[in-house]
């Protein structure tokens, strides 16, 4: 990863990196992450300043239409990165290994991180579970990739957690994902995304390693913070999940110029002159002259 300052509309600054991350938890200044799958949204972001843009395998969700993240593959998820890549120049770009480029063997998840650096322009990868995925950390970031983990929530076991709900409520849970967080420190992760745990136990595990963890549903406690873009713009049309600020209701005003833009053309008012293209007076008579 360069450390190249990055030119942009706004500013200028400096390309985000995984030192970046451990600079900010140090001076206990809070990282930045949305997810984005496409160029205008990457663009949007990292002009903003965002510190890193995931490009989730929630793809699958409020991108592709499907019920859960299980269907993506490691070539859509491939196809989008590299958008997102083409936008975003200073943010660290983080690349969501989907269901089953991972599980199988390490070599396969060392395989399928470097197709993600190689042919998605990404910085790093994303994976998820705990000590189960120790090997797959190693030989990833053996090969000098970063890795960040995902603990709590892990959307990929859907079928195994009974459903989309909190994890770590238990004190046996949460002594299992205090482990957790500390084998993936141990093997080489360079932050850890916390999802839907409760927030002191996602404090107390942020305060107990050294890698940042990075928040979603898990409190302020934790050393950054990341949600899914479709729900902070209100994009998503099937639910939004009670731990998500909406910044603003895109599916409404996308159905509202939708209907304008309907009801424009079939009551004529669109295209309006405006938005013609014409030819001169002269042009016009020869053409008519030219067809006598
Ligand atoms: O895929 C995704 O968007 C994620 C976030 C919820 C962290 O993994």
């Amino acid at each position: 990863m360069s450390t190249t300052t990055i030119s942009t509309n706004m500013s200028q600054r400096k390309k985000v990196t995984t030192l970046t991350f451990r600079q900010k938890k140090e001076r206990g200044e809070p990282i930045t992450m949305l997810t984005a799958y496409d160029y205008p949204t990457a663009v949007a972001m990292d002009k903003a300043g965002i510190d890193s843009i995931l490009v989730g395998d929630s793809l699958a969700m409020v991108v592709l239409g499907y019920e859960n993240t299980l269907p993506v593959t490691m070539d859509e998820m491939l196809h989008h990165a590299r958008a997102v890549a083409r936008g975003a120049k200073a943010s660290l770009l983080v690349g969501d290994m989907p269901f089953m480029s991972y599980q199988v063997s390490a070599d396969d998840a060392l395989r399928n991180a470097g197709r993600f650096l190689q042919q998605g322009g990404m910085d790093a990868v994303k994976l998820e579970g705990g000590r189960e995925r120790a090997d797959a950390v190693r030989a990833i970031t053996g090969a000098g990739i970063p890795v960040m983990g995902h603990l709590g929530l892990t959307p990929q076991s859907v079928h195994q957690l009974g459903g989309f709900r909190a994890q770590g409520k238990t004190a046996s849970a949460a002594k299992r994902l205090l482990e957790d967080a500390q084998i993936l420190e141990e093997a080489g992760a360079f932050s850890i995304v916390l999802e839907a745990v409760p927030a002191r136990l996602a404090e107390y595990i942020s305060k107990h390693i050294s890698i940042p963890t990075i928040g979603i549903g898990a409190g302020a406690g934790c050393d950054g913070q990341v949600l899914v873009t479709h729900d902070l713009l209100g994009l998503f049309d099937r639910f939004t999940p009670k731990f998500v600020r909406q910044y603003a209701n895109l599916h409404e005003m996308m159905n509202k110029a939708f209907t304008d833009y309907i009801d424009d053309v079939e009551s004529k008012r669109f295209p309006a002159v405006e938005h013609t293209v014409e030819m001169t007076d002269e042009e016009w008579a020869v053409f008519q002259k030219e067809l006598k």
